[in-house]
């Protein structure tokens, strides 16, 4: 990829937290500058006493922030402003600290308060020693901040300050710019075209208290949202009720709980779509009646009446519209690709991405998923298990090589 011209006047936010990996920064914030960036740092108070502020100021040829206010001048450095300046935030090395804060939203430096207020996609290298990387407190708080659509660059494993050796290192500066390259450079596949995103799971109310739902979370269809968002797409993603913020970028969020709320929504925007991804684990049955009242318990045996709801991917597949691209899920747990080929074919799907309901580390609630993509003309194309984040990115490669096919 050409350096110069990815990277040129793109608007960059360098967050330096307190680790010894800070020095590795000062080449980074060398690197983007000469890739033709603007680079602004900000230096959380403990990462002063790892670098100076003079060292950064130089090499970005800003005065650096670290505190809400300048002291000699009194002027007060915006966050908010900041937030919105930036094309990106780069935050290396990202301490356990850090990452900690900015999952909780513990805004009480410059640092984090800018990474609440921007909309620009976010790049996380953790630094730090082997024992606190693989605690579970900071693999749940990494795995908060890539739910809500950052972009985790994993530390290196290698020989660490402490002389231990394991996985902790900061991914060196060269790479990290790569990553910036290679998200820029495929930024606009999709610049133009809307994208459509069921997502999370559907909940039938059976009376006041009690539902029928599924285990989704959320995270696959708002990881597409993400990542058809930074191919420049305009998205509107079709969300069940989930606990997932809306990924940064051009993305418009409605709200459903219920399968007959998510076909409403859907086939209301269906037409104008150029790609309908759907993702959503919909409830295939719903209650006939819906209680008024809290069920009670008389300990007799309970029978409910269930009736379908209706198949939204059907409904799309019915009134696909010349040169749209359809693109379905298949959850399986036996008969994997023969279940998902007679999905795709009754549905009318001209993809669909096979994933499993038993294997470990994949599908519900994961961070990671395993897929097979199946293609309407019956080509088979099997993934690695990896982050969903990385899993949408094969998702997303796959359709734009469809679109360009069409
Ligand atoms: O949300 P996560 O926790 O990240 O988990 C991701 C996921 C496992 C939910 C996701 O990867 C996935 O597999 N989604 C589809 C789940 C599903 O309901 O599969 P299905 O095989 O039952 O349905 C086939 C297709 O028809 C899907 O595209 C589904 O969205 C669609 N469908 C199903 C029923 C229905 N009434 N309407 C539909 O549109």
């Amino acid at each position: 990829m050409n350096y110069n011209s990815i990277l040129e006047g793109k608007h960059i936010v360098l967050g330096i937290t307190g680790g010894i990996a800070a020095y590795k920064s000062a080449a980074l914030c060398r690197l983007m500058v000469k890739a033709g960036a603007q680079v602004q740092v900000i230096m959380t108070p403990n990462a002063r006493e790892f670098i100076t502020p003079v060292t950064l100021s130089t090499l970005s040829g800003r005065p650096v922030i670290t505190e809400f206010f300048t002291a000699n001048t009194g002027q007060w450095n915006s966050h908010v402003d900041l937030g919105l300046w930036a094309d990106a935030m780069v935050i290396a090395p990202a301490t356990a600290s850090t990452i900690a804060k900015m999952a909780t939203g513990v805004a009480d430096n410059m640092l984090v308060t800018s990474y609440l207020s921007t909309r620009a996609p976010v790049f996380i290298a953790p630094a730090m020693d082997l024992d606190m990387m693989a605690h579970p407190t900071t693999v749940r708080n990494l795995s908060l901040l890539r739910s809500y659509g950052n972009h985790i660059i994993e530390a290196a494993t290698g020989e660490l300050a402490s002389h231990l050796t394991g996985k902790g290192r900061m991914e060196e500066p060269e790479r990290i710019v790569k990553v910036l390259e290679e998200y820029f450079g495929t930024g606009r596949e999709l610049a133009g075209k809307r994208v459509l995103i069921t997502a999370g799971p559907t909940v039938e109310k059976l009376d006041p208290v009690r539902y029928l739902s599924n285990f989704s979370s959320g995270k696959m269809g708002f990881a597409l949202a993400a990542q058809c968002a930074a191919r420049g797409a305009n998205v509107t993603l079709v969300a069940g009720p989930v606990s997932l913020s809306t990924p940064a970028g051009q993305i418009e969020r409605v709200n459903v709980t219920s399968a007959l709320e998510m076909h409403d929504a859907v086939t209301a925007r269906a037409a104008r779509a150029d790609v309908v991804i759907l993702c959503a684990a919909v409830a295939d049955y719903r209650a006939e009646q819906t209680a008024s009242s809290k069920i009670k318990r008389d300990g007799n045996v309970l029978t409910l009446t269930l009736v379908p709801n209706p198949d939204i991917a059907a409904a799309v597949g019915r009134d696909k519209r010349d040169g749209q691209l359809i693109v379905g899920f298949a959850l399986e747990t036996d008969n994997g690709l023969e279940n998902a080929r007679a999905k795709m074919v009754r549905k009318k799907l001209d993809m669909i991405v096979l994933n499993s309901a038993r294997e470990p580390n994949a599908g519900f609630q994961a961070d990671n998923n395993t897929i097979t993509i199946i293609d309407s003309d019956g080509t088979v194309t099997p993934y690695d298990n990896k982050p969903k984040t990385d899993v949408a990115a094969d998702i997303v490669d796959h359709i734009v090589s469809l679109m360009h096919n069409s």
